[in-house]
């Protein structure tokens, strides 16, 4: 929708997002109608922008709404955009949310976009066309504790926006949805209920300027979905560079793209041309098992590696192969700057079982599309879509970054890695112990095999907007993989049950039982009592046949790992 000369409706026009965004829209030629309640402050910035007239609004009031769109038609016979911004924080826990509090965010940040909707859809419809832009939160796309009724709101009206989409598109009118993070503006301050709770957050808030440029890119595209940071600061969306496929249709892959062959092992054979050498890429959490696989599998392709990790030991990674380290904080945006500054691709691999793993990848995301790196490859995980499992609800959280990102990206999901067992240590305990049900299958990968895809899809633009399940094809309960690893070694190794509590007590630094433990101790050990009872209670399931695909060749099987761990 072209903004300029266009008659549009922003709500909540009295301060933060919806002050700026109706001053943008004016700048471009917009006729704006501002609502609030606060009528003094819409009506002095009526005043400022040239053609903008004021209405003072309370927007739970259908009545007062209804006035709105009729004041709008009346001044300018039409309603081509409507801005959905006025909503209201609640920020308390679950235990102490309120139901009158809820309600009444419900009627502001759910009932009153929906009602807004319903009174301009018949002029909309009637003019051929119009653009709705619904400002939601970066919140219902994560699940941030002390949030649940805010969040919940703007999932709401997530919804309401994305079926209203559907619905309203052989009319012309184009919803889309902004997810600001946060912002600075007097919303903190103005909560129904609770406290700000960005303050564990290292990043500086948006300017609200930032996200009214989001809003104008979205009504200007249609898009349905826009991260604020998207596009980037300093304007469009970055073409993109020669060889590099755009998502068409909402981000669904382009119908050339190049897909592996379906039917036996015939992928890329292994070491295969495909993913030119020679690129700089970053990989992050690098010090870790994924990166320490990855960075001789990378340099065995002929690519630089920078590697990033919080490790001060970083260094170590030049003995694998890495051309440069970084030691660095993902969540401090300066390190983060600074790792992607002049990297062709980024392999991001989130910290395992951190608390804060989405919030890095959020701002890996964010700087990289920034640095305008060509490609994205995330490490998630098989199915993280099982949201109670609170590993895979940061990876999925990760997942919605990258498709929202609108950069060509490649999400690998592996499995279970078959190194979580050292075949070493069972051996010499002549016991494979493990903290849920010995009768569960589990399915499992080599990491070697995963990091190999992984150097292979890095600079390749056929693996681009890919999701690839990465999974060996073993599925085989603890009494199994004993015996496997027993008729290998040739030893005694008896399968064994042990505590939840032992897993958690093995590997600990000692004198860490004396210490409290801290916020991220809780949370991981809540995370590892989850995945344990999921694992004992359904195992863990997927297929081996896009791992095989991909390598060219079948995945390892545990055999083959044993015999390798040993040999
Ligand atoms: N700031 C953030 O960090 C952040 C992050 C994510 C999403 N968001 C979303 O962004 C939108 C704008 O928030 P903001 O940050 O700009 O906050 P803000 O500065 O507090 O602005 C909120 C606006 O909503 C209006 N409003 C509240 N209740 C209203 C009612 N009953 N009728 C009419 N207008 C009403 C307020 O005007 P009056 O009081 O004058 O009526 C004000 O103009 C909200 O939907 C919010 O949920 C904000």
């Amino acid at each position: 929708m072209k903004i300029d000369g266009s008659a549009a409706i922003v709500t909540g026009a009295s301060s933060g997002i919806g002050d700026a965004t109706a001053r943008l829209l004016a700048s471009r030629g917009a006729r704006v109608v501002l609502a609030a309640r606060r009528a003094a402050r819409i009506e002095a910035l009526a005043a400022e922008l040239p053609g903008a007239i004021a209405v003072p609004t309370d927007v739970t009031d259908k009545d007062q709404l209804a006035h709105l769109v009729e004041r709008c038609l009346e001044a300018h016979g039409r309603v081509d955009i409507l801005v959905n911004n006025a909503g209201q924080g609640l920020h308390v826990p679950l235990l102490d949310l309120r139901p009158d509090d809820l309600r009444a965010v419900l009627e502001l940040n759910v009932i009153a976009p929906l009602t807004a909707m319903q009174l301009v859809l018949p002029s909309m419809r009637a003019q051929g066309g119009g653009a709705i832009v619904n400002v939601s939160s970066a919140t219902s796309l994560r699940l941030f504790p002390g949030l649940s009724g805010y969040a919940a709101t703007k999932a709401a009206l997530n919804l309401l926006s994305q079926i209203g989409r559907m619905e309203l598109a052989s009319a012309g009118v184009a919803v889309s949805v902004v997810y600001p993070s946060v912002t600075a503006t007097e919303f903190h301050q103005s909560l129904r209920a609770g406290q700000f709770a960005g303050g564990a957050r290292r990043f500086p808030a948006d300017p609200p300027e930032l996200v009214a440029t989001t809003i104008a890119f979205a009504i200007e595209t249609g898009e349905a979905h826009l991260m604020v940071e998207d596009p980037p600061r300093g304007g469009p969306a970055p073409r993109p560079r020669s060889g590099q496929r755009r998502p068409v249709g909402g981000g669904a892959c382009p119908p050339d793209a190049g897909r592996p062959r379906v039917g036996g092992w015939r992928g890329r054979a292994n070491g295969a041309a495909g993913s030119g050498g020679g690129a700089v890429i970053l990989v992050t959490a690098a010090a870790g098992r994924t990166g320490r696989s990855l960075i001789p599998a990378l340099v065995r392709r002929g690519h630089a590696v920078r590697a990033l990790d919080v490790d001060p030991g970083v260094d170590r990674l030049r003995d694998l192969g890495a051309a440069e380290t970084i030691a660095g904080d993902m969540l401090d945006p300066g390190d983060v700057d600074r790792a992607v500054d002049g990297v062709e691709a980024v392999v991001h691999i989130g910290p395992p079982m951190h608390p804060r793993e989405a919030e890095m990848g959020h701002a890996v995301v964010t700087a990289a599309r920034r640095a305008g790196v060509s490609h994205l490859v995330q490490f998630s995980v098989t199915h993280p879509q099982l949201e109670p499992l609170l590993n895979h609800q940061s990876k999925l959280a990760v997942e919605r970054m990258v498709l929202l990102s609108r950069m060509p990206f490649t999400i690998l999901q592996p499995m279970h890695y078959m190194q979580n067992i050292d075949v070493r240590r069972v051996v010499e305990r002549g016991a494979l112990t493990q903290p849920f049900a010995l009768d569960t299958p589990l399915q499992h990968v080599d990491v070697e095999d995963v990091t190999e895809v992984a150097a292979l899809v890095v600079t390749d633009p056929q693996h681009h907007y890919a999701t690839y399940e990465l999974c060996g094809s073993d599925y085989l309960n603890a009494r199994q993989l004993a015996a496997v690893i027993q008729s290998v070694s040739g030893r005694p190794v008896a399968p064994e049950q042990v505590p939840v509590a032992h897993a958690f007590s093995v590997g600990a630094p000692s004198g860490a039982a004396d210490a409290p433990p801290s916020e991220e101790d809780d949370w991981r050990r809540d995370a590892m009592v989850r995945l344990f009872d999921h694992y004992g209670r359904h195992g863990i399931t997927g297929n081996p046949n896009v791992l095989g695909w991909l390598l060219g060749r079948p995945p390892t099987t545990f055999q083959e790992y044993v015999r390798r761990s040993l040999g």
